[in-house]
């Protein structure tokens, strides 16, 4: 079997055998509760309140009715912890205490240097936290974090440091210590100057900035005083840390965030600490740089929504702005809170508590709703040439918005605010790119855009569902029939997986079709299949008949095609009428067959009927 990293397929094997899938799924911070064999749970990925999230010991693999997700104990941590499929391996290998044979040289090499770095980073933090706690010259730091209302649990647990006044302390300990100039240089702590090596934070209180999965990449450090500027001195850029990839806080908060499928985004290190203190816990800062389509992406991972919880000044609603397509583009809900003017949500929820703060997060509009009305402010919008601009303005907005109902509210409410004709704002839309019109004719019901299955769509699933229970007839069906004529996509990707696995394996291992898998509809077609209990009785007899039923459909397929040829050329081409009266005639004969065997096995027909309304779960382009 093709494997796509570096660890083979049996130590893969002996890695995800040796990691029980409830065991690292309720490790992640999700409560199983036993049920038979089985466990179940509230569905991490989506919010619910009866559990249909379940989880199979037996199979090893864990799946939800609701929102369609399923895998193997690797997808969940891919899924869950936002690993790569490498990634969450080599953390079950160590889980396990399983060796890895090593990477190809370069990957090794830059594997090392990322360790190593990551290994300086948490000896600075150490390092600079101890300064704070107990630093003989730290007092006036201890007094500043004193006063701005930070408790000490609140340093201990965001490791909060101090960096003294001279700008020689960190580079004369680390390398003291066995650090090399060169690694202090490369993780950002410290600047080669004229007059030698020189610590970059000093006489700062230092934030220690964690990727999602808790490594320190970097440091936020806040002068003392106004005359030291800047106010935040950042770490740059390092083979660690890319300020477009990191959302400060995400590492404590997002079980929080996806539990509460929700996550309030903050602009300062401030903000975070004391709404932490305050018992709100899913709140990550973007740190002062406008949000990338990466942030976007990482959040969308725990998150269908986002509450921007901006300063009411200029800046903020600015700020909040400038991510706003980026957000709404990855197909996040976003809402905004705005902060009174003058407050940031620091100074604000320790001002006026926590059901003050809860009651702005709750009251948050709509950040497309606020960006039109924030298009809409200018006074003199009555002047054509302002109007246009507006419009313009609101159609870039518009144009991101992923989901077309949605979109479509908008466009009224658009209309509506800016007595304009609806038709006009559609053109501009389609002038933007934009290649559906209003949906509102089309009896708009706020469903997500998934089509239902045609018939021989169905038919497709309900063979490849009886093949994936029951993987041991596909060396049969593989003689019978070709997968590149399922029609269905994501049911043609799993054939062609299972097709390909059976070339190199004698009996198939479903797992390894899971690791192979990534597409995600695809994973939890399988995982839904596996999941169900098998109650097929005779399933090679299922699958004659579908076999039997998708001919008819091919044969008449050809027909088509050969029909459609003979009107673009000449009349009675001989060779072309004999084809079409032997494919009518198989199609007959295919259909006759397909009556009789109906009729033996009427137990098969009704359980056909049965397994289709899962077929549901396979989601459509529409
Ligand atoms: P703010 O200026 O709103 O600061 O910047 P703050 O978070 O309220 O901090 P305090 O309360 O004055 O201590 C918001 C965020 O923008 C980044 C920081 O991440 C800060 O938390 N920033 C700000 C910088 O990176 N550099 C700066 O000079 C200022
Ligand atoms: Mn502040």
């Amino acid at each position: 079997m093709a494997t796509k990293n570096y660890i083979p397929t049996e130590t893969i094997d002996e890695i995800r055998s040796r990691n029980d899938i409830a065991e690292v799924i309720a490790e992640c911070g999700v409560p199983l509760t036993q049920v038979g064999s089985n466990y179940k749970a509230l569905c991490p990925f989506h919010q619910e309140k009866t559990p249909s999230f379940s989880v199979s010991a037996e199979k090893q693999i864990f799946n939800c009715f609701g929102c369609n997700t399923g895998g193997n104990v690797i997808s969940f941590l891919q899924k869950h912890e936002g690993k790569t499929f490498i990634e969450a391996v080599e953390w079950l290998a160590e889980r396990a205490n399983i060796p890895l044979p090593t990477r190809d040289p370069k990957s090794t090499a830059r594997q090392k240097l990322i360790n190593d770095l990551s290994e300086l980073n948490r000896f600075a933090v150490k390092y600079y936290h101890e300064l704070l706690r107990t630093g003989q010259h730290s007092q006036h730091a201890r007094e500043y974090i004193k006063n701005r209302g930070l408790l000490s649990q609140t340093v201990q647990r965001f490791q909060l440091g101090y960096a003294k006044s001279q700008r020689k302390e960190l580079v004369k300990t680390a390398t003291h210590q066995g650090w090399s100039i060169q690694q202090l240089v490369d993780v950002g702590l410290i600047k080669n100057e004229e007059h030698g090596p020189q610590d970059r934070f000093w006489n700062r209180i230092l934030f220690p900035i964690y990727n999602e999965r808790g490594v320190p990449v970097g440091f936020g450090g806040r002068s003392l005083s106004d005359a030291h500027q800047p106010k935040y001195l950042n770490s740059p850029g390092t083979i660690l840390y890319n300020k477009s990839r990191i959302l400060f806080n995400l590492d404590k908060a997002k079980q929080s965030i996806s539990r509460k499928q929700n996550v309030l985004l903050v602009e300062g290190y401030m903000d975070v600490l004391m709404l932490h203190q305050h018992g709100i816990d899913n709140v990550v800062a973007s740190s002062g740089t406008s949000l990338s389509e990466e942030h976007a992406t990482l959040l969308k991972r725990y998150t269908p929504e986002v509450v921007i919880v901006f300063d009411g000044d200029a800046s903020g609603i600015q700020a909040a702005q400038r991510g706003l397509h980026r957000l709404i583009g990855e197909g996040l809900r976003v809402r905004i809170a705005l902060i009174p003017k003058g407050d940031d949500p620091d100074s604000f929820v320790k001002k006026n508590g926590v059901d003050a703060f809860d009651e702005l997060v709750k009251k948050a509009i709509n950040l497309v709703e606020f960006q039109i009305q924030s298009a809409i402010q200018p006074d003199n919008i009555r002047q054509p040439d302002v109007k246009a601009k507006v419009i313009k303005d609101i159609a870039e907005i518009l144009v991101n918005i992923q989901d077309r109902f949605e979109r479509t509210e908008y466009v009224k409410y658009t209309v509506k605010e800016l007595e304009i004709d609806e038709g006009l704002l559609w053109r501009e839309l389609r002038d933007l790119g934009l290649k559906e019109t209003s949906v509102s004719n089309q009896g708009s019901k706020r469903t997500t855009p998934t089509r239902k299955l045609s018939a021989r769509e169905k038919i497709e699933f309900q063979l490849i569902q009886t093949i994936i229970q029951f993987p041991e007839h596909l060396s049969t069906l593989k003689t019978q029939f070709h997968y590149q004529d399922i029609t269905n996509p994501h049911l043609a990707g799993i054939a062609k997986i299972l097709w390909d696995v059976s070339d190199t394996e004698d009996t198939i291992d479903m797992q390894h079709v899971l690791n192979t898998c990534e597409d995600d509809t695809q994973k939890s077609i399988i995982t839904n299949a596996l999941i169900r209990t098998k109650n097929n009785p005779n399933p090679s007899a299922r699958i004659a008949g579908c076999i039997r039923e998708l001919k008819c459909y091919i044969v008449r397929d050809i027909e088509h095609r050969v029909r459609l040829n003979t009107q673009a050329e000449e009349d009675g081409d001989f060779e072309t009428l004999r084809q079409l009266v032997e494919l009518s005639n198989q199609r007959r004969a295919f259909a006759q067959k397909k009556h009789t065997g109906q009729k033996q096995n009427t137990q098969q027909t009704d359980e056909v009927t049965d397994t289709s309304e899962s077929a549901d779960n396979i989601k459509k382009e529409s």
